[in-house]
Protein backbone atom coordinates (compact mmCIF):
# COMPACT_ATOMS: atom_id res chain seq x y z
CA UNK A 1 0.00 0.00 0.00
CA UNK A 2 0.75 3.85 -0.54
CA UNK A 3 1.26 4.71 3.19
CA UNK A 4 1.69 8.49 3.88
CA UNK A 5 2.82 9.51 7.45
CA UNK A 6 2.17 13.17 8.40
CA UNK A 7 4.51 14.32 11.09
CA UNK A 8 8.54 13.66 10.99
CA UNK A 9 9.10 13.40 14.74
CA UNK A 10 10.58 10.45 16.08
CA UNK A 11 6.91 8.10 15.80
CA UNK A 12 6.67 9.36 12.14
CA UNK A 13 10.77 8.56 11.29
CA UNK A 14 9.65 4.83 13.53
CA UNK A 15 6.95 4.18 11.55
CA UNK A 16 7.94 4.95 8.09
CA UNK A 17 11.11 2.58 8.13
CA UNK A 18 8.66 -0.29 9.68
CA UNK A 19 6.31 0.54 6.60
CA UNK A 20 9.06 0.43 4.29
CA UNK A 21 10.28 -2.83 6.02
CA UNK A 22 6.98 -4.23 5.49
CA UNK A 23 7.36 -3.61 1.20
CA UNK A 24 5.36 -0.57 1.56
CA UNK A 25 5.79 2.98 -0.20
CA UNK A 26 6.17 5.28 1.72
CA UNK A 27 6.44 9.06 2.18
CA UNK A 28 7.16 10.68 5.14
CA UNK A 29 5.57 14.41 5.69
CA UNK A 30 7.25 17.25 6.94
CA UNK A 31 7.29 21.24 7.07
CA UNK A 32 10.36 20.91 6.95
CA UNK A 33 12.45 18.68 4.57
CA UNK A 34 16.14 20.14 5.13
CA UNK A 35 15.75 19.02 9.04
CA UNK A 36 18.82 17.02 10.47
CA UNK A 37 16.69 14.12 11.31
CA UNK A 38 14.52 14.05 8.18
CA UNK A 39 17.96 14.15 5.91
CA UNK A 40 19.41 11.46 7.97
CA UNK A 41 15.85 9.02 7.75
CA UNK A 42 16.21 9.62 4.00
CA UNK A 43 20.03 8.60 4.23
CA UNK A 44 19.32 5.62 5.97
CA UNK A 45 15.55 4.71 4.16
CA UNK A 46 16.65 5.88 0.34
CA UNK A 47 13.28 3.85 -0.23
CA UNK A 48 11.56 5.56 1.52
CA UNK A 49 9.99 9.61 0.15
CA UNK A 50 9.95 12.54 1.74
CA UNK A 51 7.06 15.68 0.80
CA UNK A 52 5.01 18.47 3.11
CA UNK A 53 1.92 17.63 4.58
CA UNK A 54 0.16 18.36 1.68
CA UNK A 55 1.92 15.76 -0.89
CA UNK A 56 2.02 13.26 1.85
CA UNK A 57 -1.65 13.42 2.57
CA UNK A 58 -2.54 13.43 -1.38
CA UNK A 59 0.14 10.54 -1.88
CA UNK A 60 -1.30 7.86 1.00
CA UNK A 61 -3.83 5.69 0.60
CA UNK A 62 -3.32 4.97 4.14
CA UNK A 63 -2.29 7.93 6.02
CA UNK A 64 -0.42 7.88 9.66
CA UNK A 65 -1.21 10.96 11.79
CA UNK A 66 1.97 11.21 14.08
CA UNK A 67 2.11 14.44 14.68
CA UNK A 68 1.80 16.23 18.36
CA UNK A 69 -1.35 16.63 19.98
CA UNK A 70 -1.56 20.23 20.19
CA UNK A 71 -0.90 20.30 16.35
CA UNK A 72 -3.13 18.01 15.04
CA UNK A 73 -5.63 20.52 13.60
CA UNK A 74 -3.01 22.83 12.06
CA UNK A 75 -1.11 19.81 10.44
CA UNK A 76 -4.27 18.61 9.14
CA UNK A 77 -5.20 22.26 7.46
CA UNK A 78 -1.84 22.09 5.99
CA UNK A 79 -2.34 18.50 4.51
CA UNK A 80 -5.41 19.56 3.57
CA UNK A 81 -9.17 17.95 4.46
CA UNK A 82 -10.04 17.16 0.74
CA UNK A 83 -7.03 14.26 0.88
CA UNK A 84 -8.20 12.59 3.77
CA UNK A 85 -11.50 11.46 1.86
CA UNK A 86 -12.19 8.19 2.70
CA UNK A 87 -8.85 7.09 3.55
CA UNK A 88 -7.74 4.70 6.31
CA UNK A 89 -6.06 7.18 8.98
CA UNK A 90 -3.99 5.23 11.33
CA UNK A 91 -4.24 8.05 14.69
CA UNK A 92 -1.29 7.52 17.08
CA UNK A 93 -1.58 11.07 18.59
CA UNK A 94 -1.96 11.71 21.93
CA UNK A 95 -3.59 14.89 23.62
CA UNK A 96 -1.20 15.97 25.64
CA UNK A 97 -1.07 19.58 27.43
CA UNK A 98 1.62 21.76 27.08
CA UNK A 99 2.19 21.98 30.93
CA UNK A 100 4.69 19.10 32.77
CA UNK A 101 3.57 15.92 34.42
CA UNK A 102 2.12 16.48 37.80
CA UNK A 103 4.35 13.39 39.90
CA UNK A 104 4.59 11.43 36.73
CA UNK A 105 1.33 11.82 35.21
CA UNK A 106 1.08 13.59 32.17
CA UNK A 107 -1.82 16.28 31.72
CA UNK A 108 -4.35 15.77 28.53
CA UNK A 109 -5.95 18.80 27.08
CA UNK A 110 -9.45 16.49 26.93
CA UNK A 111 -11.37 15.28 29.04
CA UNK A 112 -13.34 11.67 30.20
CA UNK A 113 -16.13 12.41 27.69
CA UNK A 114 -14.20 13.45 25.06
CA UNK A 115 -11.06 12.21 22.79
CA UNK A 116 -8.40 13.87 20.45
CA UNK A 117 -9.57 11.34 17.40
CA UNK A 118 -13.53 12.34 17.84
CA UNK A 119 -12.26 15.61 17.54
CA UNK A 120 -9.93 14.89 14.58
CA UNK A 121 -12.82 12.61 13.78
CA UNK A 122 -15.37 15.36 13.33
CA UNK A 123 -12.79 17.89 11.45
CA UNK A 124 -12.63 14.79 8.90
CA UNK A 125 -16.17 13.34 8.97
CA UNK A 126 -15.35 11.38 5.92
CA UNK A 127 -12.23 10.16 6.55
CA UNK A 128 -12.14 6.26 8.54
CA UNK A 129 -10.27 7.23 11.43
CA UNK A 130 -8.22 4.42 13.54
CA UNK A 131 -6.61 4.67 17.03
CA UNK A 132 -3.66 2.16 17.52
CA UNK A 133 0.21 3.02 18.33
CA UNK A 134 -0.47 5.82 20.82
CA UNK A 135 -0.21 3.58 23.96
CA UNK A 136 3.12 2.00 23.40
CA UNK A 137 6.74 3.77 23.09
CA UNK A 138 8.39 4.62 19.27
CA UNK A 139 10.80 1.51 20.11
CA UNK A 140 8.58 -0.88 20.56
CA UNK A 141 6.12 0.22 17.79
CA UNK A 142 7.63 -2.50 15.67
CA UNK A 143 8.67 -5.95 16.27
CA UNK A 144 8.28 -5.88 20.01
CA UNK A 145 10.28 -8.59 21.80
CA UNK A 146 8.74 -8.97 24.96
CA UNK A 147 9.63 -12.14 27.63
CA UNK A 148 6.11 -11.84 28.42
CA UNK A 149 4.96 -12.62 24.85
CA UNK A 150 2.86 -10.72 22.18
CA UNK A 151 1.99 -7.21 23.40
CA UNK A 152 -1.32 -5.71 22.79
CA UNK A 153 -2.31 -2.80 20.52
CA UNK A 154 -6.00 -1.02 21.37
CA UNK A 155 -7.73 0.09 18.51
CA UNK A 156 -10.75 1.54 17.73
CA UNK A 157 -12.76 3.81 15.47
CA UNK A 158 -15.75 3.16 13.18
CA UNK A 159 -15.30 2.14 10.36
CA UNK A 160 -14.53 -2.35 10.29
CA UNK A 161 -12.94 -2.70 6.82
CA UNK A 162 -10.53 0.19 8.05
CA UNK A 163 -10.19 -1.28 11.50
CA UNK A 164 -9.64 -4.61 9.65
CA UNK A 165 -6.51 -3.23 7.53
CA UNK A 166 -5.09 -2.05 10.15
CA UNK A 167 -4.84 -4.95 12.32
CA UNK A 168 -3.55 -6.48 9.03
CA UNK A 169 -0.81 -4.31 9.51
CA UNK A 170 -0.72 -4.35 13.21
CA UNK A 171 -0.45 -8.29 13.12
CA UNK A 172 2.73 -7.49 10.54
CA UNK A 173 4.19 -5.43 12.93
CA UNK A 174 4.06 -8.08 15.74
CA UNK A 175 1.29 -7.37 17.60
CA UNK A 176 -1.68 -8.88 18.81
CA UNK A 177 -5.23 -6.84 18.72
CA UNK A 178 -8.13 -5.87 20.34
CA UNK A 179 -10.65 -3.81 19.06
CA UNK A 180 -12.64 -2.01 21.53
CA UNK A 181 -15.38 -0.97 19.29
CA UNK A 182 -15.97 3.04 18.20
CA UNK A 183 -14.33 6.47 18.02
CA UNK A 184 -16.02 7.03 21.99
CA UNK A 185 -13.43 4.04 22.95
CA UNK A 186 -10.59 6.55 22.49
CA UNK A 187 -11.54 8.57 25.56
CA UNK A 188 -10.36 5.04 27.04
CA UNK A 189 -7.31 4.31 24.58
CA UNK A 190 -6.12 7.62 24.70
CA UNK A 191 -4.94 7.60 28.25
CA UNK A 192 -3.74 4.63 28.45
CA UNK A 193 -0.37 6.68 26.92
CA UNK A 194 -0.51 8.38 30.52
CA UNK A 195 -0.71 5.33 32.82
CA UNK A 196 2.44 3.69 29.90
CA UNK A 197 4.69 6.94 30.45
CA UNK A 198 4.73 6.87 34.83
CA UNK A 199 7.29 4.50 35.13
CA UNK A 200 9.29 6.33 32.63
CA UNK A 201 8.81 9.98 34.43
CA UNK A 202 9.26 8.08 38.02
CA UNK A 203 11.82 4.95 37.89
CA UNK A 204 13.42 5.92 34.24
CA UNK A 205 11.47 2.55 33.21
CA UNK A 206 10.96 2.60 29.39
CA UNK A 207 10.97 -0.83 28.26
CA UNK A 208 6.99 -2.11 28.56
CA UNK A 209 3.76 -3.04 26.92
CA UNK A 210 0.54 -3.60 27.97
CA UNK A 211 -1.18 -7.16 27.00
CA UNK A 212 -4.62 -7.67 27.83
CA UNK A 213 -5.20 -11.09 29.52
CA UNK A 214 -8.42 -13.18 28.59
CA UNK A 215 -9.81 -16.50 29.37
N1 LIG B 1 7.17 9.57 21.25
C1 LIG B 1 6.55 8.40 21.42
O1 LIG B 1 7.19 7.37 21.72
C2 LIG B 1 5.07 8.31 21.23
C3 LIG B 1 4.43 7.09 21.46
C4 LIG B 1 3.05 6.97 21.20
C5 LIG B 1 2.36 8.07 20.70
N2 LIG B 1 2.99 9.25 20.52
C6 LIG B 1 2.24 10.39 19.95
O2 LIG B 1 2.61 10.47 18.56
C7 LIG B 1 2.61 11.84 18.12
C8 LIG B 1 3.99 12.16 17.56
O3 LIG B 1 4.93 12.12 18.61
P1 LIG B 1 6.49 12.41 18.40
O4 LIG B 1 7.12 12.09 19.70
O5 LIG B 1 6.98 11.72 17.18
O6 LIG B 1 6.63 13.94 18.06
P2 LIG B 1 6.02 15.34 18.51
O7 LIG B 1 7.12 16.14 19.05
O8 LIG B 1 4.83 15.15 19.38
O9 LIG B 1 5.61 16.01 17.10
C9 LIG B 1 5.70 15.37 15.87
C10 LIG B 1 5.51 16.33 14.74
O10 LIG B 1 4.34 17.16 14.84
C11 LIG B 1 4.46 18.17 13.86
N3 LIG B 1 4.08 19.49 14.37
C12 LIG B 1 4.48 20.06 15.54
N4 LIG B 1 3.95 21.31 15.64
C13 LIG B 1 3.24 21.52 14.50
C14 LIG B 1 2.48 22.60 14.00
N5 LIG B 1 2.33 23.73 14.70
N6 LIG B 1 1.88 22.46 12.80
C15 LIG B 1 2.00 21.34 12.09
N7 LIG B 1 2.72 20.26 12.52
C16 LIG B 1 3.33 20.36 13.69
C17 LIG B 1 5.95 18.24 13.48
O11 LIG B 1 6.13 17.75 12.18
P3 LIG B 1 7.33 18.26 11.27
O12 LIG B 1 8.43 18.68 12.19
O13 LIG B 1 7.66 17.07 10.47
O14 LIG B 1 6.80 19.39 10.46
C18 LIG B 1 6.59 17.34 14.52
O15 LIG B 1 7.79 16.75 14.09
C19 LIG B 1 2.22 12.68 19.34
O16 LIG B 1 0.85 12.97 19.29
C20 LIG B 1 2.55 11.76 20.53
O17 LIG B 1 1.75 12.02 21.67
C21 LIG B 1 4.33 9.41 20.78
Amino acid sequence: MKIGILGSGIVGRVLASAFLSESHSVMLGTRNITKEDVIKWQNENPGGLLGSFQETAQFGEVIVLAISGLAAEDAISLAGHEHFFEKIVIDATNPIAAVPPENGVLKFFTTLEDSLMERIQQILPDARLVKAFNSVGNAFMYKPKFPGGTPTMFICGNDEDAKKTVTEILTSFGWETEDMGRAEAARAIEPLCILWCIPGFTRNQWTHAFKLLKM
